[in-house]
């Protein structure tokens, strides 16, 4: 079976990169990380990638503009290969420069139920304004923050002891078993756009299917 290739873009500790690279270490999985990219050299992920044998590089924004610096990753994106752009925990707004070269096919998780709670700091957020449930979403990237059309959501409740930092764990352990799933869907051809409005084939070879528009 032929796999998916797939990027991975990071700045930091790169988990949902890990949850990732194990799910695609089942060679029955239907996507395969064959790039890493980091905007920042000490970026942890790029020790998880080396370590699963996966390609892993740093592009440094220094001196960049925005659209200069998406100018540089679509070319190394694009000599890679890859069909699909994961960004996990990757600090910068990116830019139609990459989204046009990769359209609908540039994927985000938030550490947040959105469209509440968009930006840095998501499960504090939440935590702050004192939800009882918060959550994490993978959604389509377009060109506003935490803005593209939703594709799945996790849902954990916030106890009453919580914090900032405990809610956020608990959180990141849904984001690493939701990363995956919609990776799959992705991979197997089941997303379709059309506009803001999307449709996934939940039951694939079944005549539902779950239209998930807003
Ligand atoms: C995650 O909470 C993700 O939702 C957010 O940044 C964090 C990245 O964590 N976008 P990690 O680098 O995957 O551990």
């Amino acid at each position: 079976m032929s796999r998916v290739p797939v990027a991975v873009l990071i700045s930091g500790s790169g988990s949902n990169l890990q949850a990732i690279l194990d799910a695609s270490a089942d060679p029955g999985f239907p996507a395969e990380v064959a790039l890493v990219l980091s905007n920042r050299a000490d970026a942890f992920g790029l020790e998880r990638a080396r370590r699963a044998g996966v390609a892993a590089e740093v592009i440094s924004s220094r001196g960049l503009s925005r659209e200069a610096y998406d100018a540089a990753l679509v070319e190394r994106l694009s000599a890679g290969g890859v069909s699909w752009v994961c960004l996990a925990g990757f600090m910068r707004i990116v830019t139609p420069t990459l989204l046009s070269a990769f359209p609908n096919r540039v994927l985000n998780i938030h550490p947040a139920l959105l469209p509440s709670f968009p930006g840095l700091h998501g499960a504090e957020q939440a935590w702050r304004a004192g939800v009882r449930l918060a959550g994490a979403t993978v959604h389509l990237v377009d060109e506003g923050t935490d803005t593209g059309p939703i594709l799945a959501q996790g849902v954990v409740p916030v106890h009453q002891d919580d914090d900032a930092e405990t809610l956020a764990a608990r959180i990141l352990t849904v984001e690493h078993r939701l990363y995956p799933m919609v990776l799959r869907w992705a991979a197997e051809g089941r997303i379709h756009v059309d506009g803001r409005s999307v449709t996934i084939d939940l039951f694939p070879g079944e005549s539902t299917s779950l239209a998930l528009g807003f």
